[in-house]
């Protein structure tokens, strides 16, 4: 033993010394390409001491003649290493396996018969593990590398974990253990040694010893079921082989949930549904039973590729995960409130967030299941994808949430600007090194402003060109890896078929200059008489860093829409881009009429709006001169339904944003939300009453100032809080409202301004506890 031990201490060394010369990074290189896994798995969930053991049998090709495999790994213990020559890949594994497996989980008992390897070495930090064999593999021939290891079974939702739970007394008094997976981003490491790098796409099969009384689950559905040797109790369920999959898309649980089962048919095919939960659950499943197979099916016709797997399976944990969903290809989990929808008790916002998350997950069946993202660093490009198709989703399947899922994604994005605005945030494409930055990458910017990147390109390009990409794009890279780039190149193709709108036009570049910087651009838009209008740009400033200048040359490709008060159209044609802002053209003077509409520009000058930007076709905030603001407020009192609810939200966000901001005076926002007195407008009143709290919080650190405020609020007459939203754009600000205070007018305020001067200047911090000089009193 003492001397094995010394023998190894030596041959670390000199591995270390080897092999930091080839390996500085945290990604494994590429000198291992994996093509299959056959994994077997017993988990002990339930108990004092819950274990996970396993063998995972690797089909690797070297790229070069080595004797060493790095997988990754974290908090594993590898008993013994097998290797092989994989001469003939239909070969059956031995399942002496199985037994060895059994041996070591129940009773402990672990022979070593192949010790293959000379040294296995953790590196902590790298969570990798590297193992050196005493057999040299020769580059371009094939290999299995099987390895007998135990795991931990967890309590948090890394990797496998476990929970107990507890029927409904009334139905049955049980209690129960619920074990399962969640691998994205880098948690498969900690379930079994693997290459878990999502560019890595195998094939698996999985293979899970479990209690009789409990059912397993993975991906594919079950094949065979085999007793267990050692205890009766036990059984071995087996499943199908899957297609190549990255190993965070790898899903198992073991459970003894109840079930509802279900049929998707469509043409000759037919897919197994079933919906999974504790048995006081399973009348909770309706609503998302009901959407599936109208969403599947409206995905498999836009895409135009069949859902590739013969089953799906939806279950719920019962603890609280730290996200809402994970789209595991064919076995997706849900939060309990994601998934099940109680038809007595439950709010509309619950059962449209039901529905909504059920369409972003089966979206992710598409993108990112059949086609994967190949780093980290591109991953906005599947859940901005998936963030467009809720709304879609939505709205094919329950078309009377449509209101909703339009609020949803306004509040989304915002979110996103939101952030981008007041803390130095970071671009949608970043660079993703370590298993930590992975999983920072699942954030705001990633999901709501790549969901606002994806529409605001579909926008510009027509929502035909877009689509004819995404159907080129699925046909070309399923079943593999492909990015961001790869759907650009494809819709430059699409559209450079079309010269009209091709010409000129790199969607490339475009994007490149919204994925590579951070936040956004303020678009101005100021009239200059004779009917024309000045457009340019400037990068949003990062509040609360004054540091920072890095912001200040930014430029971007801007797609300009335009409309106006005489022939408002917010659809389709009205909202697709006129001109480019671009960064060798930031500014430019063009007619705001265009000239094929028949208008006498000069005699429609003096009392028409204009409206660039509607129904949030860009990534935008616009600033217009007093004058337009003034023409946009008078449309809102006279008839406010002229311009649709997203926009006039819209108007109302980037009035405020921009007053914050300085760029525009407080007397111009309160006009234009004037109208609201006298008309109950739900949507743009929460995005109102958001603002005013917002500025009613900062205003109470000085009581007199907050009197002043709340006289002046007081009037504005909001009849229905609306505080259900608990995303993050309303985390910003404690919520607690001013219900019952009524008011009738805000335009016969002289000290407005004033008032607001000073809620900026408390916001800014220019005004301090300390500094407080003011009087108020001289200030009206
Ligand atoms: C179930 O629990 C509730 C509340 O804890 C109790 O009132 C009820 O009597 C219980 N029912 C049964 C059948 O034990
Ligand atoms: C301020 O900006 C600089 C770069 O311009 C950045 O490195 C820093 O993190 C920012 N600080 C904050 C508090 O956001
Ligand atoms: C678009 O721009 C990129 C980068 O600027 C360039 O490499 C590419 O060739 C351009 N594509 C077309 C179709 O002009
Ligand atoms: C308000 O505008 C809408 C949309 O243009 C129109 O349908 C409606 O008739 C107008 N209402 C009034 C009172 O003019
Ligand atoms: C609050 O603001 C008023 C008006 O500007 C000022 O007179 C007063 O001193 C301030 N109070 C504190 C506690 O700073």
């Amino acid at each position: 033993m003492t001397n094995s031990i010394l023998k190894m201490r030596l041959l670390i060394q000199l591995f270390v010394l080897l092999f930091s010369s080839v390996n500085n990074g945290h990604r494994l290189g590429s000198s291992m390409k994996p093509i299959h896994y056959d994994l077997l798995l017993l988990p002990i969930i339930s108990g004092g001491s819950p274990r996970l053991c396993g063998h995972v049998l690797v089909d690797l090709e070297p790229t070069m003649t080595t004797n060493v495999v790095t997988f990754h790994g974290v908090e594993i213990s590898i008993l013994d290493v097998s290797i092989e020559q994989v001469l003939d890949t239909e070969k059956k594994i031995n399942s002496d396996r199985s037994v060895q497996l059994e041996d070591l989980c129940f009773s402990g008992l672990f022979e070593i018969v192949n010790e293959a390897h000379t040294v296995i070495h953790e590196d902590v930090e790298r969570q990798q593990i590297s193992v050196i064999l005493k057999q040299t593999l020769i580059k371009g021939h094939r290999y299995r590398v099987g390895l007998f290891y135990v795991a931990k079974v967890r309590d948090d939702n890394r990797g496998f974990f476990r929970a107990n739970y507890k029927n409904d007394n009334t139905s049955c008094c049980h209690e129960g253990w619920f074990g399962g997976t969640q691998m994205e981003a880098t948690n498969a490491r900690r379930v079994l040694p693997c290459l878990d790098e999502p560019g890595f796409k195998t094939t698996f099969d999985v293979t899970i010893g479990h209690n009789r009384v409990m059912s397993a689950l993975s991906n594919m559905p079950e094949i065979a079921t085999r007793p267990m040797k050692n205890t009766r109790e036990w059984m071995w369920t087996i499943f199908s082989r899957s297609p190549p999959m990255p190993t965070y898309l790898l899903a198992m649980f073991v459970t003894d949930y109840d079930k509802v089962e279900r049929i998707y048919k469509v043409c000759k095919r037919t897919i197994r549904m079933r919906f999974w939960g504790r048995r006081d659950q399973l009348r909770h499943l309706e609503q998302s039973m009901a959407v599936v197979p109208d969403m599947l099916n409206y995905m498999e016709t836009y895409v135009r590729q069949p859902f590739s797997l013969p089953k799906i399976d939806f279950i719920s944990a019962p603890l609280e995960l730290d996200f809402e969903a994970m789209e595991n290809w064919g076995l997706v989990l849900f939060r309990e409130n994601r998934l099940n929808f109680n038809e007595e008790t439950g709010s509309e916002d619950e059962r449209f967030q039901v529905v909504q998350t059920m369409a972003h997950e089966l979206a992710h069946q598409f993108f990112g299941n059949l086609v994967t993202s190949d780093w980290w660093s591109d991953i906005w490009f599947n859940e901005g994808f998936c963030g467009v198709f809720e709304n879609d989703l939505v709205q094919h399947a329950l078309p009377n949430l449509v209101f909703r899922a339009e609020m949803s994604k306004f509040s989304s994005i915002r979110t996103a600007m939101k952030i981008e605005e007041h803390v130095h945030a970071a671009s949608v494409i970043r660079a993703v090194e370590t298993a930590d930055d992975a999983e920072k990458m699942f954030d705001s910017i990633t999901y709501s402003k790549g969901s606002g990147l994806l529409l605001m390109l579909r926008n510009s390009v027509g929502p035909q060109n877009f689509r004819n990409a995404v159907v080129t794009y699925m046909e070309r890279y399923q079943f593999q890896n492909a990015n961001s780039q790869r759907f650009m190149d494809i819709l430059d193709e699409e559209i450079h078929k079309n010269r009209d709108i091709g010409r000129g036009m790199n969607v490339t570049k475009i994007m490149h200059s919204w994925t590579s910087q951070q936040s956004y651009p303020i678009v101005r838009c100021i009239r200059t008489g004779n009917g024309r209008v000045r457009l340019s740009q400037t990068p949003h400033p990062v509040r609360n860093n004054i540091t920072s200048d890095e912001t200040t040359n930014q430029l971007w490709w801007i797609p300009i829409s335009m409309t106006d008060g005489n022939q408002p159209d917010f659809t389709q044609q009205g909202t697709y881009p006129r001109v480019w802002l671009t960064p060798e053209r930031p500014s430019l003077e063009i007619p705001y009429f265009p000239t094929d509409s028949g208008h006498d520009s000069t005699n429609d000058e003096d009392d028409n709006w204009i409206l660039i930007n509607g129904e949030f076709s860009g990534y935008v905030r616009v600033l217009y001169d007093d004058y337009n603001w003034r023409l946009i407020s008078r449309q809102l009192v006279v008839n406010h339904t002229v311009i649709p609810q997203v926009t006039r939200a819209q108007l109302i966000d980037d009035a405020f944003t921009l007053a914050l901001g300085e760029y525009l005076e407080y007397k111009v926002v309160l006009e234009l939300i004037e109208y609201l007195t006298s008309v109950s407008d739900e949507f743009v009143r929460a995005t109102t009453q958001f603002h005013l709290k917002w500025m009613r919080e900062r205003a109470k650190q000085n009581e007199s100032l907050l009197t002043l405020f709340e006289e002046y609020t007081g009037r504005l007459k909001f009849e229905r809080m609306d505080d259900e939203h608990p995303n993050e754009y309303n985390n910003l600000v404690r919520t607690d409202g001013f219900e019952g205070e009524g008011c009738s007018s805000w335009s016969d305020g002289v000290c407005v301004d004033q008032i607001l001067g000073m809620f900026r200047a408390e916001m800014d911090g220019t005004i301090t506890a300390a500094n407080k000089k003011y009087d108020f009193t001289k200030l009206c």
